[in-house]
C-alpha cells in the first residue's frame, strides 16, 4: 500500500503532522519536490520538530527516508539538519539516502534568488512590487540551472568530486557573477570555497547519495509500503498553481514520477491534506483573505507564522473552489481537514463556494492565473459557529454539532469524504476515519 499526502492550499496545511501519523504505516517515507523551502512541523509530546529537506518520517527509528530526483537540494542546510537531529538523538545519517540525480542548491542560487527579489521589488515605483516573496532559499534559480542545464551541479558531481565537479562549479560561479551584476547585486560567489565546501560534504554524505530511482524500484518490488511527503502544496505548483506566485517544481502528485522515477500508478491512495481555513505566505491572489479582526484572530489563535521564515502568515476563510480544484488535479481519495480548533468560539464562519468575475458572472472553476484570481470576488455560504475550546481524544460524534456541520458541508461539496480531523499539533489531537487506520 503506498500512499501520498500532498498540501490542497498554498502550504502549511499540517502535513508533517499527517505524515508522521501515517509513518508508523509505512516502511519508506520520499520526499519529492521542493527543496528547504518547505517547513514541515511534528510536535512529539513536548518536542517540536521543524523538517525542512529530511523526510518527517526520520522521527521514527526504523523508518528509511529518501530524497528523490525531484528535490534541489541544499547540502549545507541537510547536514545541518542531521546534526540538529543527532543532538536531538535521532540518528538519522544511516537511514536516509539522497538521489544522485537530484540538484544541489549552491551559495550562488541564493544570492540569486535575492537579487531577483530585490529586481522585482521595483525600487523605482513601490507599487509596482512584482516580487514573489519566495523563502530565499535557493530554490528558483537552482532548478532554472537544472532547465538551463550546463551551469547544474547534481549531487552526484559533489560526490564524484575532481576536475570535473571544478569545472562546472567555476563556470556556474562565472555565470551568476555576471547575472548578479546585470541585476544590480554587488555579491559574487567564490568558486573556492564552494568547492571546498562541496569536499567536506562529500565526505559527510558520499555514500548516501545513491541512484534512488533503482533503490525505490527494489523497494517496491521487495513489498514494501511507501509514503510520499509532498513540499509546499498544490496551489503553489508550478504548471498548475497560480501562476507566477508559485514555487518552481510540481508540488501536486503530478509531481511524484518526474519526481522519484517510480510509475503514476504506484500510488494507491492520495490524501489530501487542507487547513479549516485558508493561509498564504508571499505575494499572489487571495481571494478569501481577510484583513481585519477576524483574520487576525485566526492568525495568532493558529500561530500562523511562517515554519521557515517566521513570516506572518496571511489568512481568510476556507476557499473551497480552490481546494475541490487541487483534490481534482492531486487525485484525492481522502481528505485531511486540519487545525478545525482554530475557528472555535466565532459566531459565523464563511466557505467561498464560487467566484464573482469582473463581468458579473459566477464560476466554480478555479482560476490558475494569479492576475485573473486577482480579479474575482468570492461568493460566500454562512454557517453556523461553534464553541469551544476542542480538546482532543474525543470522536467525530462528539464534535460541537455546528462543527460537525461544517465538516458534512466540506464532504458534500468536495464529494469527498474527510477521513482525518485534526484539533492540535500534537499526535493524540487527532481523530482517524476507520478507512486510514
Ligand atoms: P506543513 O508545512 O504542511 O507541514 O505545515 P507547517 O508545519 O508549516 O504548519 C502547520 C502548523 O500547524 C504547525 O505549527 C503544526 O504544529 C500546527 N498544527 C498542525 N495541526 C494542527 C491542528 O489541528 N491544530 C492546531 N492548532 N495546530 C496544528
Ligand atoms: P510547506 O512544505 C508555504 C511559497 C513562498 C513564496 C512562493 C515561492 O512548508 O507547506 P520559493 O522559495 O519556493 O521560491 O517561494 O512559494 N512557499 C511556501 N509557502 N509553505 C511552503 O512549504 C512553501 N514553499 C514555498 O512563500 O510565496
Ligand atoms: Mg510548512
Amino acid at each position: 500500500m503506498h500512499t501520498a499526502v500532498v498540501g490542497l492550499q498554498w502550504g502549511d496545511e499540517g502535513k508533517g503532522k499527517v505524515v508522521d501519523l501515517l509513518t508508523a504505516r509505512h516502511d519508506v517515507v520520499v520526499r519529492y519536490n521542493g527543496g528547504a523551502n518547505a517547513g514541515h512541523t511534528v510536535v512529539v509530546g513536548e518536542d517540536t520538530y521543524a523538517l525542512h529537506l529530511i523526510p518527517s518520517g526520520i522521527l521514527y527509528p526504523d523508518i528509511e527516508c529518501v530524497v528523490g530526483n525531484g528535490v534541489v537540494v541544499d547540502p549545507g542546510k541537510l547536514i545541518e539538519e542531521l546534526d540538529s537531529l543527532e543532538a536531538r538523538g535521532i540518528n538519522g545519517s544511516e537511514r536516509l539516502f539522497v538521489s544522485d540525480r537530484a540538484h544541489a542548491v549552491l551559495e550562488y542560487h541564493k544570492m540569486m534568488d535575492g537579487a531577483l527579489e530585490e529586481f522585482l521589488t521595483g525600487r523605482s515605483d513601490p507599487e509596482d512590487n512584482r516580487s514573489i516573496g519566495t523563502t530565499r532559499r535557493g530554490i528558483g534559480p537552482a532548478y532554472a540551472d537544472k532547465v538551463t542545464r550546463t551551469p547544474a551541479v547534481r549531487m552526484g558531481d559533489i560526490r564524484r568530486g575532481g576536475a570535473a565537479l571544478q569545472e562546472k562549479i567555476e563556470l556556474a560561479c562565472e555565470l551568476h557573477a555576471q547575472q548578479l551584476g546585470s541585476l544590480g547585486s554587488t555579491e559574487r560567489p567564490d568558486p573556492r570555497a564552494i568547492l571546498e565546501s562541496c569536499r567536506t560534504w562529500a565526505d559527510r554524505l558520499g555514500d548516501r547519495i545513491i541512484d534512488t530511482t533503482y533503490h525505490l524500484h527494489g523497494a517496491v518490488r521487495e513489498g514494501k509500503r511507501l509514503l510520499f511527503e509532498g513540499a509546499n502544496a498544490c496551489l503553489l505548483d508550478i504548471d498548475h498553481g497560480t501562476f507566477p506566485f508559485v514555487t518552481s517544481s510540481n508540488c501536486s502528485t503530478l509531481g511524484i514520477p518526474a519526481g522519484t522515477g517510480l510509475p503514476g500508478r504506484t500510488v494507491d491512495t492520495v490524501i489530501g491534506i487542507m487547513k479549516a481555513y485558508g493561509t498564504r505566505v508571499g505575494a499572489g491572489a487571495f481571494p478569501t483573505e481577510l484583513d481585519d479582526a477576524v483574520g487576525e484572530r485566526i492568525r495568532e489563535r493558529g500561530r500562523e507564522y511562517g515554519t521557515t521564515t517566521g513570516r506572518p502568515r496571511r489568512c481568510g476563510w476556507l476557499d473551497l473552489v480552490a481546494v475541490r480544484y487541487a483534490t481534482m488535479l492531486c487525485g484525492v481519495d481522502s481528505v485531511a481537514c486540519m487545525l478545525l480548533d482554530v475557528l472555535w468560539g466565532l459566531e459565523e464562519v464563511k466557505v467561498c463556494t464560487s467566484y464573482r468575475l469582473p463581468d458579473g458572472s459566477t464560476t466554480d472553476r478555479f482560476l490558475p492565473d494569479s492576475d485573473l484570481l486577482a480579479g474575482v470576488e468570492p461568493v460566500y455560504e454562512t454557517l453556523p459557529g461553534w464553541d469551544g475550546p476542542l480538546e482532543g481524544d474525543c470522536a467525530r460524534e462528539e464534535l460541537p454539532a455546528a462543527a460537525q456541520g461544517y465538516l458534512g458541508f466540506i464532504e458534500e461539496y468536495l464529494e469527498l469524504p474527510i477521513g482525518l480531523v485534526s484539533i492540535g499539533p500534537e499526535r493524540t489531537q487527532t481523530m482517524v476515519a476507520e478507512h486510514l487506520v
